[in-house]
């Protein structure tokens, strides 16, 4: 299997405190790795890390550069002018490549299609609840086919339904190759998805690997 993500020791700090420290993670094509571990032990921060977000102080990250993230609070202006379908559009579009095509507006359609918010796409974002927000998000980071995906707590706010539509989209992704990097703490996901594995994260280290 390919591998999609090498981390190799990382330490990341903020000021000089770490809040990772020494983590090596590799996560091949198929997939699917579930961080969990408590309030403050360094998740998001390894998510960060990984997505390129923040600086590594110490150790080597090797990953594909088609990779989407979706971050556990998003920073989004939500008086910014654009409708739900734009959002989910820019998703298709990678660095150089400067317009969009049909079949990038069939994906975003799709994507929506799959999270079931395909009657939302002329929505303005700022008319949005938090979970169709979340789900916007979602659409946008799976409709560029990425080969690796982080989502940091993307369950927050979907109820029970949400949650299971997300799920079966993530498992046509890993059938593809995919291989997705995903903070919770509902380990009971892990039912269902056949290449997956737990990594408990206590104190910026790894304390379990199930
Ligand atoms: N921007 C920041 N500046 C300084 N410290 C931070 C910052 N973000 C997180 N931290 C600290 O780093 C540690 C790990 O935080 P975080 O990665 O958000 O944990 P988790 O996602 O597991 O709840 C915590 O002690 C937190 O207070
Ligand atoms: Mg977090």
């Amino acid at each position: 299997m390919t591998e999609r993500l090498k981390l190799v020791d990382a330490v990341i700090k903020y000021g000089d405190t770490p809040a990772i420290n020494g983590v090596s993670l590799i996560a091949r094509s198929g997939e699917m790795i579930f961080i969990t571990g408590s309030n403050g032990s360094g998740k998001s921060t390894l998510t960060k890390g990984i997505a390129g977000l923040l600086p590594l102080s110490s150790g080597t990250l090797e990953r594909t550069p088609k990779m989407s993230y979706v971050p556990q609070y998003e920073d989004a202006d939500r008086d910014f002018p654009a409708s739900a379908g734009e959002i989910v559009l820019t998703g298709t579009q990678r660095p150089g490549k400067l317009f969009t095509t049909r079949s990038d507006r069939e994906a975003a359609l799709s994507a929506m299609s799959a999270l079931g918010i395909d009657g939302l796409s002329g929505k303005e974002i700022r008319t949005l609840s938090g979970g169709q927000l979340r789900r916007v998000f979602l659409a946008r980071a799976v409709c560029g086919k990425p080969e690796l995906l982080l989502l940091d707590e993307p369950c927050a706010g979907l109820d029970a339904h949400s949650h299971e539509v997300l799920f079966g989209v993530l498992r046509g992704l890993l059938s593809e190759g995919c291989a997705v990097v995903m903070v919770t703490h509902d380990i009971s996901d892990i039912d269902g998805i056949p290449e997956a594995r737990i990594i408990r994260i206590s104190h910026g280290r790894i304390a379990g690997n199930e």
